[in-house]
């Protein structure tokens, strides 16, 4: 597939989207966020895939927000469908995915920037990130879903204080406050965040898929998160992982999972 704004590889069972925009501090434009959505689709469809990592390009930015120039003009009603569509086919899409997804957050990481590395399934910071909602400083809110998963992260005191003041906070903040799992030095960031989806990696993907379920349902007021997880710890069962894994360790061996 050919992308204008991300450039995608996938070594060892890693795919890695880097946003491309590093003029613009890559950001999210609507262009960049269909692209987005297919390169997600396709990586996890690829049963080889078992780690995505998403990073921006250069030293700079991970993405400085949504691209304020295309929706200045907007309507109520386009405004509207902006954050209903970016929602669906992005933030919602990729926290929903089976296949782990991890924020490498090498810069700025502002509004729609920091709205998509909450929507991953967790974030490893490099010491120079910066990251913020400054929506209200534009005459707007977060639309992308950070006035939810902000608080989520964060806590709603917090959160409320970054999204009123529209400041910034810098990485090792980000750490204290459980926004990101880990600060590295920035020329660390790729391989630090790689050895963490090593890690990952050694394990059941089709657990992994179903504990990520298990735990977004938490979150989700209409569904009830204890009944998620029996239900899907029900289904790992009927799983070969299931079966190699525990085969495997009664054997005294390493398991090899097909993620079937
Ligand atoms: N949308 C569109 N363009 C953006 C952008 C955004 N969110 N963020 C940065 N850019 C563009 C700038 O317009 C500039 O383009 P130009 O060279 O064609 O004028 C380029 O990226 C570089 O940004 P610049 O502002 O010159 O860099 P800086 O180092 O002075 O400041 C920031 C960096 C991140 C503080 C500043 O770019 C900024 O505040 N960006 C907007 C952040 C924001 O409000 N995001 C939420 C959007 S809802």
């Amino acid at each position: 597939m050919n992308f204008e704004n991300i450039l995608i590889t996938t070594e060892n069972g890693i795919g890695q989207i880097t946003i491309n925009r590093p003029s613009k501090l890559n950001a999210l434009n609507v262009a960049t966020i269909k692209e987005l959505h297919d390169a997600f689709e396709n990586l996890e469809k690829d049963d080889n895939i078992r780690v995505i990592i998403i990073t921006g390009e250069g030293e700079k930015a991970f993405v400085a927000g949504a691209d304020i120039s295309e929706f200045a003009n907007f309507s109520v009603e386009e405004g509207a469908q902006l954050a209903a569509q970016g929602q669906e086919l992005l933030f919602d899409f990729v926290e929903n995915l089976k296949t782990p997804v991890i924020a490498a957050v090498n810069g700025f990481a502002l509004g729609g920037g920091l709205e998509l590395a909450m929507a991953c399934h967790f974030r490893i910071a490099s010491d120079n990130a910066k990251m913020g909602l400054p929506e209200v400083s534009l005459g707007v809110i977060p639309g992308y879903g950070g006035t939810q998963r902000l608080p989520q992260l964060v806590g709603k005191g917090r959160a409320m204080e970054l999204v009123m003041t529209a400041g910034m906070i810098d990485a090792e903040t980000a750490k204290t406050y459980g926004l990101v799992n880990h600060v590295v030095p920035q020329a660390e960031l790729i391989d630090f965040t790689k050895a963490i989806a090593s890690k990952i990696m050694r394990n059941s993907p089709v657990a992994i898929g179903f504990a990520i379920k298990a735990i977004n349902a938490n979150f989700k007021d209409s569904i009830d998160g204890y009944k998620t997880e029996i239900k899907n710890f029900g289904k790992c069962f009927g799983t070969e992982d299931f079966k190699e894994g525990t085969t495997a360790f009664l054997e005294k061996r390493k398991a090899s999972f097909k993620g079937k």
